[in-house]
């Protein structure tokens, strides 16, 4: 059976609260083998090493992201490079910048993101951006302060201006089920992105991927990213598997 590795869940979230154990046994038992799990503030952080503690096939990622600023404090910043330490923690994230939904606080959010980079250099771990509408500044921000174990760029937005920086600044282009929506224009950034530099990952329970928008995501649905991939690059889905698990393991040093 093929395996896959989704890089960017988020089993913490509530909506899984119920049936989490279910979900997360089937979700295994259909191929995704390994997975992370996505903290965006202190106590979703948390949560995330917690579920990651007690499965061996997930790993969690801790930080802030630019929508849970009210969560930037120092004090949180102090906790989140603390408990980053745990083994479990392969990354900080999803940390960065996002001017679609936030456009009043963006001197904020770029502190934030700048601070979260620091946590990551000081404990030499990668990073998980979240960028939205917010390409120039990101960029600019990874030029003047740069990861020292890199990262990836989750749910990278279609835009091929930012796919070549981020790949250029040696980062890893995860694509998500946005490729799969009607009109997305996937197949240029797509076709711009390596073999050996894509990721895939759900953002579970967000994103569901075509044909199943509107329904809750969960990572078993990775495999329809998988085949989007394939299908786009003329590849069959045994080597876009192989690949993007090679290559989130590679980065998420698991
Ligand atoms: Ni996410």
């Amino acid at each position: 059976m093929l395996e896959f590795f989704d890089s960017h869940s988020h089993y913490n979230d509530e909506k899984f609260l119920n049936d989490i154990d279910k979900v997360i046994q089937s979700t295994y038992d259909a191929g995704i083998t390994k997975f992370t799990c996505i903290g965006y503030n202190l106590e979703q952080s948390k949560k995330a090493i917690e579920i990651a503690e007690k499965y061996h096939f997930i790993y969690a990622t801790c930080g802030i992201s630019p929508n849970d600023i009210e969560d930037f404090k120092e004090e949180n910043l102090v906790k989140i490079e603390q408990i980053s330490q745990n083994n479990k923690v392969v990354a900080i994230g999803e940390i960065g910048l996002d001017y679609y939904w936030n456009k009043e606080n963006k001197e904020d959010q770029r502190n934030l993101f700048i601070k979260q980079i620091e946590i990551a250099n000081r404990i030499n771990k990668p990073i998980v951006i979240h960028t939205r509408d917010a390409f120039i500044d990101t960029i600019d921000i990874l030029k003047n302060h740069p990861v020292k174990e890199k990262g990836i760029f989750h749910c990278c937005p279609l835009n091929q201006e930012l796919i070549k920086e981020g790949l250029k600044l040696g980062f890893y282009i995860s694509f998500s089920g946005n490729i799969t929506f009607k009109n997305a224009k996937s197949e240029d950034p797509v076709n711009l992105v390596p073999l050996d530099r894509i990721l895939i990952e759900t953002d579970s329970p967000y994103l569901t991927p075509e044909p199943f928008r509107g329904q809750r995501n969960d990572s078993t649905k990775v495999k329809l990213v998988a085949e989007k991939i394939a299908q786009i690059k003329g590849m069959s889905l045994e080597d876009v598997a192989k690949a993007t698990y090679e290559n989130a393991k590679k980065i998420y040093k698991v």
